[in-house]
């Protein structure tokens, strides 16, 4: 990924050269170019701001420098780049724009080029932005409901959480796995050794060794810290009752299940067929004594809400693998995180000793991938499969 920075302080972004994302440059998989706008300021003072037009306080950047800026970065990407390429994300911190959330992070860090205009003063003579449209796709973003003097500091709040999320910057993509607002509600609380610190223990339950019960409690934690500190958030997922999701409502699936649950296999999978151009998936060509079948060899789970069968998962023992499969959401409810409980849901109940947890999904399904990637699983292969491109992927489990 490239990032283009333009600032009247471009040292302002030093910390960009620490940490996480100072590393990521070094290993190549980040290209971060901090300019100075007055670089493209012509007269003597270097000047980037003039007086606001009918009147009112302060000052106002002047529009031809960013245009010049914006134009000698749009070509300077387009360069380095043989024939078509996506069109350049440029996004402009300010107050009064769209709320930078985790989920435009996500987005953002899908993007081969980001470029950040920080404007100070006023603001910006508002024509660049439809120059600017042009060559780029203009968001105005906010980190929040306060005023900064500038744009700089809420460039490197973003380019934080943007980064972090391009594959390969963090080596270990499990930390990614359980973060707040990845799916609407705050995260659990955590802890270390020692078990007793200062006369204050950790909750009981994370002793025991019981996965299934941990994983029932930390979702709990999580929706009770949303409704305490983030009533907003909380009123948001209340509406969303899959989020309020418990261990019983899943069930291991019964052979009378088997009609219901192809039924959903296939509501399910229609969606993968368009993707791959494919309906011989072997999904879609299940039949009710197959599914009963499988129900054998699989430990398989199915999730309802009020009596309604809107999810199931499968996993089994595959040498020393826990392999998940058969991740299903009824199309009407997906995008709300019950994927990602189910996911968690099978992980928990992976046998004492396994370290590993597997499973594959369709090459061109990027919904799947994106879910499994934040998920903290790494593609660890490719195949095909019925003529079907598949990506194998992994994740190691910690006790
Ligand atoms: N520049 C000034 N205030 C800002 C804010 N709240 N978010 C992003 N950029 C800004």
């Amino acid at each position: 990924m490239r990032i283009d920075v333009l600032s009247i302080f471009p040292e302002y972004l030093a910390p960009l050269d620490l940490s996480l994302i100072g590393k990521s440059r070094e290993r190549g998989l980040l290209d971060v170019r901090a300019h100075n706008l007055r670089d493209w300021t012509t007269d003597r003072h270097n000047s980037v701001d003039d007086t606001p037009y009918g009147g009112g306080a302060g000052m106002v950047m002047k529009p031809e420098p960013w245009a010049q800026g914006l134009d000698a970065v749009a070509d300077d990407i387009a360069g380095n780049h043989q024939g078509d390429h996506e069109r350049p994300i440029l996004i402009v911190p300010g107050p009064s724009g769209q709320r930078f959330t985790q989920k435009m992070a996500a987005e953002l860090a899908q993007a081969p080029n980001l470029v950040f205009a920080c404007g100070r003063y006023e603001g910006i003579d508002e024509r660049v932005f439809d120059f600017a449209a042009q060559r780029y796709d203009v968001r105005i973003v906010s980190l929040g409901d306060y005023v900064l003097n500038g744009g700089e500091v809420a460039v490197l709040a973003m380019v934080e959480a943007i980064v972090r999320l391009v594959p390969g910057v963090i080596g270990n993509q499990e930390s990614l796995v359980e973060e707040s607002h990845e799916d609407g509600l705050l995260e659990y609380p955590v802890y270390t050794k020692p078990a007793v610190w200062r006369d204050r223990g950790v909750p009981e339950i994370l002793l025991t060794g019981n996965h299934a019960a941990i994983h029932t409690w930390r979702h709990e934690q999580r929706l009770e810290r949303t409704a305490a500190r983030r009533p907003d958030l909380w009123s948001a997922t209340q509406s969303l009752r899959p989020q309020r999701i418990e261990s019983g409502d899943v069930q291991t699936a019964q052979p009378a299940d088997a009609g219901e649950l192809l039924t959903l296999t296939v509501a399910c999978y229609v969606a993968e067929g368009r993707d791959h151009d494919s309906f011989g998936l072997p999904a879609l060509n299940e039949t009710t004594d197959s599914v009963r079948e499988a129900l054998a060899e699989w430990t398989t789970w199915v999730l309802r809400s009020q009596g309604r069968m809107i999810g199931s998962v499968r996993a089994r023992l595959s040498g020393h693998d826990w392999e998940i499969g058969r991740l299903i959401v009824a199309p009407d409810l997906q995008g709300q995180g019950i994927g990602r409980w189910l996911l968690e849901f099978a992980e928990s109940h992976a046998p004492e000793q396994v370290r590993s947890v597997v499973l594959f999904t369709g090459a061109n399904s990027k919904r799947n991938l994106t879910m499994y990637r934040k998920a903290g699983y790494r593609v660890t292969g490719a195949s095909e499969h019925l003529g079907v491109p598949t990506k194998h992927l992994a994740k190691r489990i910690s006790r």
